[in-house]
């Protein structure tokens, strides 16, 4: 059985349907050397699957290969060794990825961006269980778990001639799609323990908080979440999180999705801004984007005592953009204490 909730640096989190799915499946043919197609959008867990399917049958090394990176002279070498002497600069004998996956688990990570010469390459060590290193007169027989993963539409990438057909037909033999975190977002509130739990963070997140997370369509998916609860665990000045100490993306978001209710509280004679607008029976503060965004980078500049490299960084945005918004919204830059009385 894969471990539900185990923390673990790869652990594979979630109770969605989609996921104990998936779990399930693991379970099923983990144990066979069967190739798998792990399909997803960028930060779904791909990776993190890869390494489950390993571990259900950890023989050998989980060997992760990544092929976006296959490109250049040493290509070939890099992936099946060379023998002293092959060229200049071969001053001894090297081993490949392929040879350090040799009986345990070769991931090969964005398989669609593999170079078409590297494809052809590929299909016949698939296809004959053996390869020779770069120089050497003999062949090495070879036996390896395959894993793919991609972003990527293979079919199309084939259509346009990008993807070798054979190769996908060879790789495609069990396809798991992980979906993308808005399709599961039962999986939140799990994932955010988790991540807490592996920061050693021990942090309290409000109500609205938590919802706010819940409802985002989170765009990067797990890779987002994660990136978020290092960021919002480093900005909050307490250990409670509010919505003040997300990133700045979420707080917009649940600003727009406030919004049409703010016109109508406008039409109404509201008008001012803050404004105050029903939220489940609570009376909720809703603020101008731009004033959210002063707050953040008060916030962050108060987190980091005024280092505003620091401050630049936590918020994912540049110096020069920090000093231009520091400007705009006239944020003092001697602020140490001033911050306080800054924010209102
Ligand atoms: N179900 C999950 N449980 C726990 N952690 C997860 C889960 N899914 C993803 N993560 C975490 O999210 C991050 C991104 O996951 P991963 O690298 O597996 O995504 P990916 O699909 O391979 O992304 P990319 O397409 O960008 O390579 C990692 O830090 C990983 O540990
Ligand atoms: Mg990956």
């Amino acid at each position: 059985m894969i471990p539900a909730g185990v923390d673990a640096p790869h652990c594979l989190v979630g109770q969605s349907p989609q996921i104990r799915k998936i779990r399930h499946l693991i379970d099923k043919f983990g144990r066979s050397a069967t190739p798998v197609l792990l399909l997803g959008e960028t930060g779904s867990g791909k990776e993190v699957v890869a390494r489950a399917i390993h571990d259900a049958h950890p023989t050998g090394h989980f060997v992760p290969i990544d092929c976006g990176s296959l490109v250049g002279p040493l290509v070939e070498s890099e992936l099946f060794g060379h023998v002293k002497g092959a060229f200049t600069n071969a001053h001894e004998n090297k081993r490949g990825l392929i040879e350090l996956a040799n009986g345990g688990t070769a991931f090969f990570d964005e398989i669609g961006d593999l170079p078409m010469e590297m494809q052809v390459k590929l299909l016949r060590v698939l296809q004959e269980r053996e390869y020779r290193p770069v120089g050497s007169l003999s062949r090495h027989k070879v036996q390896i778990r395959v894993i793919a993963a991609t972003h990527r539409d293979l079919p199309r990438e084939i259509e346009r001639g990008n993807f070798r057909q054979d190769l996908y037909y060879r790789l495609n033999v069990v396809t798991l799609r992980i979906p993308p975190l808005r399709e599961r977002r039962e999986d939140i509130p799990l994932l955010i323990d988790h991540f807490l739990d592996r920061l050693g963070a021990r942090f309290v997140l409000t109500e609205e908080a938590r919802r706010t997370m819940v409802n985002y369509e989170w765009p990067g998916n797990v890779r987002e979440l994660w990136n978020c609860v290092q960021r919002m665990t480093a900005m909050a000045p307490g250990n409670v999180v509010q919505v003040a100490d997300l990133p700045t993306g979420l707080q917009n978001h649940l600003n727009a999705r406030h919004a049409g209710r703010v016109s109508m509280a406008a039409a109404m004679g509201g008008g001012g801004v803050p404004v105050s607008i029903p939220s489940n029976g609570a009376r909720t503060p809703v603020f101008r984007l731009s004033e959210i965004e002063r707050r953040t980078i008060i916030d962050a500049l108060r987190h980091t005592r005024g280092d505003r490299t620091h401050a630049a960084q936590l918020l994912g945005i540049g110096r020069t953009t920090l000093y231009r918004k520091m400007k705009e919204y006239s944020i003092e830059q001697e602020h140490r204490m001033p911050l306080e009385s800054q924010l209102g």
